[in-house]
């Protein structure tokens, strides 16, 4: 026998049920799309690819390395002997870099992405900056060992979720402290109880001075993707989904975040974060100038991809650097008598995160 609905209950059933269909059907049609998507730009690299291929294949590679607010302010052009990175002034954010030194830390993880992704096919890179010119040139010449870490290129990405609490092993710390032997930037690693919650109080304090900011707060907002099909429509910014947050229209979105986006929630929530990390590590560059920024992020690519390659997973808590006064209070509490306190990073063990997007190479070309 047949079940008969009364048009008494057919009638909030469709109202909650319509709805409820159309989101699931929204929802999952686009995060195929999106996972899709994230993966076709994760392939390996096709080591058979010859010339104008083989330099799409380098920038494909390059251009997923760490990026501020994954605004990827970068333009590629040369061939697959010499390629130039210079910054893309259109996707700039002014508000929270002033100085740019954002910018220049991601070009830098670009330029030595592309140099590991270079030595698969027998390639040795050897990135030079312009200071004039604000530009990296990289030449490529036959030579040297293919470097392990090319793996860890599609693998690494900002893991923002509660970590699992676990100590780094004595290895761990080791080959995280190797990164940096022979370069001029210099590594922290912050484990001790007191020294984690001073920097993890920095960070509160300074995300809580960039709150009050409504520049800063509208140029976050222009960078967030609230839904998949914002994500792929741009292939850049911030997707809430990478970070842990429910997806939704992107108009909903820009109503929600608002509402959402308060001092004490953000503060509770990076609390647990930083306390779920087994270590904080903070990059000082030598100094205060984009040669030395983009030093270190070639260290930064570097070290990302050291701790994917060991397992571990790691994110960005760079407000504490970003704000100059809370910087200068980092700097006092580290000790530092030099340099620029850079970047400053938690890691720790964690479950891996949906990927974020990169814009198509054919994009980034000039
Ligand atoms: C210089 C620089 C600063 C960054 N600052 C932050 C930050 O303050 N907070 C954050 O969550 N992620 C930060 N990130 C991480 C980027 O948002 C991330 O690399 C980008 O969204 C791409 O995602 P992926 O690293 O997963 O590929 C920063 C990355 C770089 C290179």
């Amino acid at each position: 026998m047949g079940m008969h609905l009364s048009r008494r209950a057919v009638i909030p059933a469709l109202v909650v049920g319509v709805p409820a269909v159309a989101a699931g059907a929204w929802m999952l049609r686009d995060t195929a799309g999106f996972a899709k998507a994230g993966a076709a730009l994760r392939l390996p690299l096709d080591l058979m690819a010859q010339g104008p291929t083989r330099m799409a294949e380098l920038v494909r590679f390059a251009t997923l390395a760490p990026n501020n607010h994954n605004t990827q302010a970068w333009r590629f052009s040369g061939d697959d002997s010499q390629i130039t990175i210079a910054p893309d002034p259109a996707r700039f954010t002014p508000v929270v870099d002033p100085d740019r030194h954002h910018s220049f830390v991601s070009l830098g993880a670009a330029a030595e992405t592309l140099g590991i992704a270079a030595s698969a096919y027998g390639l040795t890179a050897r990135p030079v900056f312009d200071p004039a010119g604000e530009r990296l040139r990289i030449s490529l010449a036959p030579g040297g060992l293919a470097d392990p870490l090319v793996t860890a290129v599609a693998q690494r990405q900002s893991n923002r979720s509660i970590y699992d609490g676990a100590p780094l092993t004595a290895p761990e710390q080791d080959a995280l402290k190797q990164v940096t032997a022979g370069s001029e930037v210099v590594l922290h690693l912050v484990e001790d109880a007191t020294a984690k919650t001073a920097l993890r109080d920095l960070v509160v304090a300074a995300n809580a001075d960039q709150m009050d900011d409504p520049a800063f707060v509208a140029e976050l907002r222009d960078w967030l993707r609230f839904s998949e099909a914002a994500a792929l429509a741009r292939a850049d910014g911030l997707f809430s989904g990478c970070s842990g947050n429910p997806s939704m229209p992107q108009r909903l979105g820009g109503v929600v975040f608002p509402l959402v986006y308060r001092k004490a929630s953000e503060a509770a929530k990076y609390s647990a974060q930083i306390d779920s990390s087994a270590a904080l590590v903070l990059l000082v560059s030598a100094g205060d100038a984009p040669q030395h920024w983009v030093e270190t992020g070639r260290v930064l690519a570097r070290l990302t991809l050291v701790a994917t390659d060991l397992g571990l997973a790691h994110a960005h808590f760079n407000q504490a650097v970003e704000v100059p006064e809370r910087r200068a209070a980092v700097a006092a509490l580290m000790g530092l008598t030099s340099g620029r306190a850079s970047i400053l990073l938690r890691l720790g063990l964690a479950t891996p995160m949906p990927f974020a997007l990169r814009r198509p190479v054919a994009q980034t070309l000039t």
